[in-house]
């Protein structure tokens, strides 16, 4: 695993390795089959960030539950716009339905706090969220992520599904920007 990476014009160093990230899943998936065994839950998985988080979540899975997914975006850059556009919205009936939301990092709490809004009023019975990272410090909004894998400080990032500008996604590891 390399120390440093550059992705576009910022550079960034190693932050949290591939070992810590799937531990960390590894917790969450534990958490989620001791509350929700038997509700066949319906997992949605927010793209683009969340790929990776959801393919090796769903590893740890073996109980009936259901996977979609659906695309918001929020972020430029390395700043969130504070306004959240629905790109890809979920097309499954989610009446009565336990849903839960699988995010790559709550930030603001913006997005997620749209999108529970929304599944809410399609009639989901009961919503929770599941996030891979969090950063406390950033929350602009009362939303308390249900699942979290990782606190971190409120630093910038990439790698493990999350983007600098579309790039840098697909790195195993995640990398935190250099000041
Ligand atoms: P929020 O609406 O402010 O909570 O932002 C959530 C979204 O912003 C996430 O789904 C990510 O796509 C993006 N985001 C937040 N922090 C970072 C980061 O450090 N690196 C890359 N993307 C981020
Ligand atoms: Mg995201």
């Amino acid at each position: 695993m390399k120390k440093r990476v550059c992705v576009k014009d910022k550079e960034f160093e190693l932050f949290l390795s591939e070992e810590e990230i799937k531990r960390a899943i590894g917790e969450i998936a534990f958490r989620i089959k001791r509350d929700l065994s038997g509700a066949h839950p319906l997992f949605v998985s927010i793209l683009n960030g969340a790929f990776m988080f959801t393919a090796e979540l769903m590893r740890h899975l073996d109980a009936p539950h259901d996977l979609v997914f659906a695309r918001y975006s929020s972020y430029r850059g390395m700043e969130t716009t504070g306004k959240v556009i629905e790109i890809m919205p979920v097309t499954t009936s989610i009446k009565g339905r336990t849903v839960i939301l699988l995010e790559d990092i709550v930030d603001t709490g913006t997005t997620m706090q749209y999108v529970m809004e929304k599944l809410r009023q399609a009639g989901a019975e009961d919503i929770r969220l599941a996030t891979l990272l969090f950063k406390p410090a950033a929350l602009r909004c009362n939303l308390r992520p249900d699942y979290v894998g990782l606190e971190i400080p409120p630093v910038f990032i990439v790698g493990y599904g999350l983007d600098y500008n579309e790039s840098g996604r697909t790195f195993k590891d995640i990398y935190r920007l250099v000041k």
